[in-house]
């Protein structure tokens, strides 16, 4: 089997790993890590369920090797909860305006939109409307219709000012 060893950082812990070649981000991330909310949706690039953050721009882990992140920087929406926990006992700006204004609903895309919408406010601390419908129109949502999605994005940018 052609295995490459890799050194990457994810969410803020660095870690070295030994990894198939053929092996998907997502699959790396999921199975590999653990990191289960990190979603696989369409696996063409077309959804944005799998979206992370790769030395802080959003790509889409479905369409990247796990040798890619080599020397690189992750960020998983397990990352972005202040205590890094899965008990997300201290959560991000973006992800506490997502539950305040009701921005969720089965949830399957939300952690690939608030990295989406995070990328965006790491860059733009004050962005339109359009500019934030710019940032998400790589991820899918098939329940929301997206008006809470931008209305979560605006609350966060507010309170992160
Ligand atoms: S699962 Fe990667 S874009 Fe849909
Ligand atoms: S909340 Fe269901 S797909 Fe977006």
């Amino acid at each position: 089997m052609n295995e490459k060893k890799i050194s990457f950082t994810i969410n803020g812990t660095k870690l070295n790993r030994t990894v198939e070649v053929h092996r998907t981000l997502v699959e790396f991330i999921r199975d590999g890590l653990g990191l289960t909310g990190t979603k696989e949706g369409c696996d063409e690039g077309e959804c944005g369920a799998c979206t992370v953050l790769f030395d802080g721009k959003p790509i889409h882990s479905c369409c990247t090797l796990a040798v890619e992140i080599d020397g690189h920087e992750i960020v998983t929406i397990e990352g972005l909860s202040r205590m890094g926990t899965k008990a997300m006992t201290c959560l991000d700006p973006i992800q506490q305006a997502f539950v305040d204004v009701g921005a969720v609903q089965c949830g399957f895309c939300t952690p690939g939109m608030i990295l989406s919408a995070k990328a965006l406010l790491d860059e733009n601390k004050n962005p339109t409307d359009a500019e934030m419908r710019t940032a998400i129109e790589g991820n899918i949502c098939r329940c929301t219709g997206y008006d809470r999605i931008v209305e979560a994005i605006k609350l966060a940018a507010e309170r992160m000012k």
